[in-house]
């Protein structure tokens, strides 16, 4: 059971924000099999960015089941809350202020886990936040700038000072990035000083997994990103684990075929065509690796012959082509029809325009 704020679900398990990845389509996908808590992708607090196409689409939610979680990025107290004011008059049910991007800079100005580094600046930005609307506000954090300025516990205890509801904690620093080990027993360190719901991010790719972490960090939730990335099944999958103890939300191949032909399809209508399909060459990538994790080779072939098609049609017509294939037990690598060794046929209904 996780609350935030007057929102209370028993998931335990929430998408993590991931700029340009969970746009509205792959939450939706995401809903789809059961993800109840998702974080819309960071919206910068500048608002004479807000028309940008970039910006315009990632205020978009209609159609959308709640909770509405939204983050805002930015470094100015005002413009933070004005941006948190705006998007909780637009529908957002709750706020996440990102501390936690390792970007150097946001929008020109220092942003995300830079922000760390400036603990008095950091007090501001939540107060302000806090103080101008009446929707839960939370916060996403690394352990601090590097291994040897960690003030993790230090922005937590602030936070808790300063009205925030929950706190997001990956467990790396900021110059980290993505690599090294995570430091679940940091997180604990933040679940041991305050009294707010802690939520423990990082490298987190399985059911087993996030109840190991769930168990040593003594935290309320885990956030998934990465993982989900072409499993959009995943989040709502460690929920009933971590629920229940099984394993049901587990799609088999047909399954996972039906699921890329809707998001394919959302991504078209989301962004319109053109854009659409390019963006789908990322995401199709993504679950060709899971469903093609133990022949990469011939995932490699099919990737490079889905991103050759132009229109949505064209990738409709080859991932069904492709997953016949694979359920039919052939394989990619000499089986083509040229008897050529690594090569793959475009198929025939779809090579038009591929
Ligand atoms: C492509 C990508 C985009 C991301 N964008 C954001 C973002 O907009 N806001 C944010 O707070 N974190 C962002 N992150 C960080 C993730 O939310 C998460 O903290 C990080 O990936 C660690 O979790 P994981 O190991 O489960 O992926 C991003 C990560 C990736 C890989």
């Amino acid at each position: 059971m996780l609350r935030i704020g007057p929102h209370l679900h028993e998931s335990r398990v929430i998408v993590a924000p991931m700029a340009g990845v969970t746009d509205q389509p792959f939450r939706k996908m995401c809903r789809s099999f059961g993800a109840h808590w998702l974080v819309s992708e960071m919206l910068t607090s500048d608002a004479s960015l807000w028309k940008t196409p970039k910006s315009k689409n990632r205020l978009r939610f209609e159609g959308e089941a709640g909770p509405r979680w939204v983050q805002i990025a930015g470094a100015e107290p005002d413009m933070m809350a004005e941006a948190a004011a705006f998007n909780a008059e637009q529908g957002a049910a709750i706020i996440d202020i990102n501390m936690g991007c390792p970007a150097k800079k946001v929008c020109r100005k220092a942003a995300g886990s830079a922000l760390m580094k400036d603990e008095a600046l950091v007090e501001k930005i939540l107060s302000a936040t806090v103080n101008a609307v009446s929707v839960p506000v939370t916060l996403k954090i690394r352990l601090g700038w590097s291994q040897d300025q960690q003030n993790a516990v230090k922005i937590a205890q602030i936070a808790e000072k300063c009205g925030i509801q929950l706190i997001t904690v990956h467990g790396r620093t900021r110059a980290d990035k993505f690599s090294g080990e995570v430091n679940y027993q940091a997180i604990k360190e933040v679940v041991d000083a305050i009294n707010l719901p802690v939520v423990a991010n990082g490298d987190i790719d399985s059911p087993e997994k996030a109840r190991w972490v769930l168990n040593t960090t003594g935290a309320n939730a885990v956030m998934i990103g990465r993982s989900a990335q072409g499993r959009p099944w995943l989040p709502a999958q460690v929920d009933q684990f971590l629920n229940s103890g099984r394993i049901e939300i587990n799609p088999n191949l047909p399954e996972i075929l039906s699921a890329l032909i809707t998001h394919i399809k959302e991504l078209s209508y989301f962004y319109g065509e053109v854009m659409g399909v390019r963006i789908a060459r990322k995401h199709v990538g993504w679950y060709l690796n899971e469903c093609f994790s133990e022949t990469p080779e011939e995932a490699k072939l099919v990737k490079s012959a889905f991103n050759r098609c132009e229109t949505t049609k064209e990738q409709l017509a080859m991932v069904e082509h492709s997953f016949e294939r694979v359920s039919g037990k052939e394989t990619f690598c000499g089986s083509a029809g040229d008897g050529q060794q690594g090569s793959f046929d475009i198929p025939r209904k779809s090579r038009a325009g591929c």
